[in-house]
């Protein structure tokens, strides 16, 4: 079936659809989650679909970019794309595009939020009042400083220095470890991860997700981390080995952990709901209003981009 607009295929909505100019604007809208058979409509519209809109959690993979052999731009609602064959996307021409720096501020926030409110054992704090234990016999524990202590951020990238800026501000002493030194920042880098964790207080994951950083923080990251060490991710839970994890916090090898991601969302482990020493949010790391707002019109943006010029604005480089 042939349309006057090239397709778009969407395969989830975008949030606040009244802010951003209506993709309709250009394209012929396939909503893909409204189809009760969505397999045959992607193989009855597979050869009109020249963009992808997707997000950072939705797989998009070879398998579905084969099925277009005339997609050419892919646009992410998201900055993770661990999610997305990029390389594949790339290889044949496709560009693919995700919303970078929007993000920085929210998710930075949520990673101190996790920090103090792991520290500070504010979780804990919260269901010992509910629970009407303030006054009883049952003394609530001391937490820990956060103020003046030394902070390890595993990926500075944008996400990695906005919490680092924050974290200055709580007159911490901050190192980090990345793929490799940055020349254009004057932080302390340490090239062994272990090294980092045993010299820090705290670590903070902020790195990429995917194959490259698969189990990157293991049972020996978490255990140089120590018994007085806290854990907080608001990358990809396959970054951690959430199983080493479960044992290190269970068996007191580690402190506690602050956790906005798992490894297989939305199950999180039994064992870490028992835990009074974790903190545990369900991915909400940019899930703000404002946040939210400005992703979908950077996704918006991006699909116009490519429209009026054949290039999208923000590229994931190859
Ligand atoms: C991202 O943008 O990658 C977030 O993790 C998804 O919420």
């Amino acid at each position: 079936m042939s349309t006057a607009k090239p397709a778009l295929l969407q395969l989830l909505p975008l949030p606040f659809s009244d802010a951003h100019p209506p993709l309709a604007t250009h394209f012929d809208v396939i909503e893909l989650w409204k189809e009760s058979e969505p397999d045959a409509v992607i193989a009855a519209r597979s050869n009109d679909i020249t963009v992808l809109v997707t997000n950072a959690m939705t797989p998009t993979r070879a398998e579905l970019i084969d099925r277009l052999p005339n997609l050419r731009a892919i646009c992410s609602n998201g900055v993770g794309y661990d999610a997305i064959d990029v390389k594949h996307a790339q290889q044949k021409g496709i560009q693919v595009s995700n919303t970078p720096d929007v993000l920085n501020d929210c998710v930075a926030d949520l990673a101190l939020g996790l920090l103090l409110a792991t520290a500070r054992r504010l979780g804990q704090a919260d269901r010992y009042v509910r629970a009407n234990q303030w006054g009883g016999d049952a003394k609530f524990p001391l937490g820990v400083k956060v103020s003046h202590k030394k902070l390890g951020i595993v990926g500075l990238g944008r996400i990695g220095m906005a919490i680092a800026q924050r974290a200055a501000g709580f007159n911490m002493e901050i190192r980090y470890h990345n793929r490799r030194q940055r020349s254009d920042v004057d932080l302390p880098y340490e090239a062994s991860l272990a090294g980092l964790a045993a010299w820090a207080d705290f670590l903070v994951i902020a790195t990429v997700g995917g194959a490259s950083t698969h189990h990157l923080v293991d049972r020996q990251v978490l255990q140089a981390l120590g018994p007085e060490g806290i854990l907080v991710n608001i990358s990809r839970g396959s970054v951690v080995d959430e199983k080493a994890l479960v044992d290190a916090l269970a068996g007191g090898e580690l402190g506690g952990a602050g956790l906005d991601v798992y490894e297989s969302e939305p199950h999180v482990p039994d064992a870490l709901k028992t835990l009074d020493n974790v903190v545990i949010a369900p991915h909400i790391a940019s899930a703000t209003t404002e946040t939210r707002r400005a992703m979908a019109d950077l996704v918006v943006d991006n699909v116009e981009a490519y429209m009026a010029t054949g290039k999208v604005l923000t590229p994931i480089p190859p």
